[in-house]
């Protein structure tokens, strides 16, 4: 494959040496960086152009782009295949007058038909809606009434769980795997494919037009909304050269679905943006097949997370054995606290440093990083990317002396940055309350070397393997089950999940508390949220702590299940 572009790199950070950093900081520019991209010149923008039609113009349509597997597909596509695939979707979508704006959800597992629909909505300026497949009713519903969704892309297994009738802005859904059947408003995805054309006029975009939308979990009311436009993709690039270390001829695997944030940004933007190889693999996690994984697509460059990494270190060194893994050249992480346990044995088994990275579903994109190169001190996430000021705030906004703990905070904006949380603009301003920063919700330290340490989140928010868990949504199914009187959640440290979800529930007169009943509230919450959110530990209790404004106080709970002391209780009920 030929160059990627010019090489414009600013904040390259290329040695441990402390001197190349600060100097990468002090010249650093992001319009250096919008330099490498054609838009620069026009001013008009589509992420579909540049992170697929580009390369194809370029020269490069016949590298792959995309190495899929599952236990039953293997298949290969290149640029030229996604381009022509995302414009025949582009059209379907345009045939049934959708266009700029309007959201487009997909709900259905990792495959190649649900890439080619997402680059297809982008094509035509609609806005990508990316859902996990685990979801149950409850929850694609929820998201698909906030978000408005005009359109849906699924699969016929997961249909059932899309309650049409009590969604009325949703006009189509496009089956993969299915077939058109008019009367129930469904539509084969394969069948309007094949009749669409493969030329596509392209939606240009300004950098504020809208890309894709992710629910992610707040410690109160639903899931929210968080939406993010063009603009997003000069982080996407610039952090998959500068972070992910991409050069030209890397096969690439990031781990994540496209349900979660890292599973776009990393696992479908930045890879193709840089015009790397992207190795999707299907179906459910294993050890041996996830090192299979690598070993046959010679996997150069590979992005996971903690609790991935922990099951592995668990499935012990005999699942290594036989197995080549000396196609990797750099290993990266984000999500949750990478325990310096795991760098350890990333060192021994994998022969690689695990870099950690920390960003969220709002930043969009990494923030503060391991560099490949920098000296990595196991248990920090590294230092903020040139172009990006990280500090931490006491409560009013007073930048805080090194080893001192706060809130982990961003000076605005960055090019990634979420644009606002969809119909929610209180939620938004929540984050940016200190005037210039944003507001991250974990708290964390700097020591002496500028290095970011994380600490936990100040909310109650909850990261069970590594999925971002609202109690309040949790809290809010439960309830919904009949014995249930009163629910309070919060997260449980966990050696290999971070943390899992405890339950406390007090139950309606008549119930009673047996283990039974334990499995058929676990089972309700599955299905009717996810299997991510039901606990999976739940206590009875005759009572729950409330504050007088009825108020569960989850870090009494907290509190309780670590026995440590409860603090302040001058505002609980009684
Ligand atoms: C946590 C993930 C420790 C953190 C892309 C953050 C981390 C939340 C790290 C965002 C890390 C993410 N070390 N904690 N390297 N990376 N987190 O939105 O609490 O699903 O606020 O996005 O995960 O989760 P989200």
């Amino acid at each position: 494959m030929g160059q990627v572009h010019s090489e414009i790199l600013p904040g390259r950070v290329q040695s441990s040496n402390m001197s190349d950093y600060t100097q990468a900081v002090a010249n650093f520019k992001w319009e250096d960086v919008e330099r490498n991209f054609s838009w620069y010149d026009t001013g008009k923008v589509n992420m579909a152009h540049e992170a697929v039609d580009r390369h194809v113009q370029e020269g490069r349509g016949a590298a792959t782009a995309l190495l899929y597997s599952d236990a039953v597909r293997d298949e290969s596509y290149t640029f030229a295949d996604l381009q022509e695939r995302s414009n025949r979707f582009g059209n379907v979508l345009r045939k049934y007058g959708i266009g700029k704006g309007d959201r487009v959800f997909i709900f259905m597992p990792r495959q190649p038909e649900l890439y080619f629909s997402l680059l297809g909505i982008l094509k035509i300026g609609a806005i990508a809606g990316p859902l996990f497949e685990a979801f149950m009713e409850t929850a694609v519903k929820d998201r698909l009434e906030d978000s408005g969704a005009v359109a849906l892309v699924t699969t016929p297994e997961l249909l059932h769980r899309v309650k049409r009738d009590e969604l009325p802005n949703l006009r189509h859904i496009f089956l993969v795997g299915g077939t058109t059947d008019i009367e129930q408003g469904n539509l084969g995805f394969t069948e309007e494919m094949a009749n669409a054309s493969s030329e596509l006029e392209l939606e240009w975009l300004d950098l504020d037009d809208g890309l894709i939308m992710h629910y992610t979990s707040g410690s109160t009311g639903k899931p929210k909304g968080v939406y993010h436009v063009q603009r997003a993709m000069i982080q996407h690039y610039y952090t998959g050269r500068v972070v992910l270390d991409l050069r030209p001829d890397d096969i690439y695997w990031c781990t994540a679905d496209p349900g979660w944030v890292t599973g776009t940004s990393y696992g479908i933007f930045s890879p193709w943006l840089n015009g790397v190889t992207n190795v999707v693999r299907g179906g459910r996690f294993s050890p041996q097949d996830w090192y299979k994984t690598i070993e046959r697509n010679k996997v150069s460059i590979w992005y996971s997370a903690p609790t991935a990494f922990r099951m592995l270190m668990g499935a012990g060194e005999s699942s290594i054995q036989g197995i080549d893994l000396s196609s990797l050249r750099h290993v990266l992480s984000v999500g949750e606290p990478l325990n310096p346990e795991v760098v350890r044995w990333g060192d021994k088994f994998y022969n690689q440093r695990i870099h950690d990275t920390w960003w969220m579903t709002e930043t969009g994109a990494q923030l503060i990083c391991n560099y490949p190169g920098m000296d990595i001190k196991p248990g920090s996430m590294g230092r903020p990317l040139p172009g990006i000021e990280a500090a931490i705030l006491d409560d009013r906004g007073n930048v805080l002396p090194p080893f001192s703990m706060g809130n982990l905070a961003i000076r605005t904006p960055w090019p990634s940055m979420m644009n606002s949380i969809w119909n929610n603009p209180t939620k938004y301003e929540e984050y940016f309350r200190i005037p210039g920063w944003y507001m991250s919700g974990d708290s964390a330290y700097m020591d002496d070397d500028g290095y970011f340490w994380f600490q936990g989140r100040i909310d109650d928010v909850i990261n069970s393997s590594g999925e971002r868990i609202g109690p309040f949504e949790v809290e809010s199914k439960l309830v919904e089950h009949p014995a249930v009187a009163e629910a309070g959640v919060i997260g449980k440290p966990d050696l290999v999940r971070g943390e899992i979800i405890k339950a406390f529930i007090s139950l309606r007169e008549g119930y009673t508390p047996t283990a039974a009943l334990k499995e058929e509230i676990a089972a309700f919450v599955k299905a009717g949220l996810s299997a991510h959110a039901a606990p999976r530990e739940i206590e009875f209790k005759d009572k729950l702590p409330k504050t007088r404004s009825g108020k569960i106080m989850r870090r009494v709970l907290k509190a309780w299940e670590l026995h440590l002391p409860t603090g302040d209780l001058s505002t609980i009920e009684d």
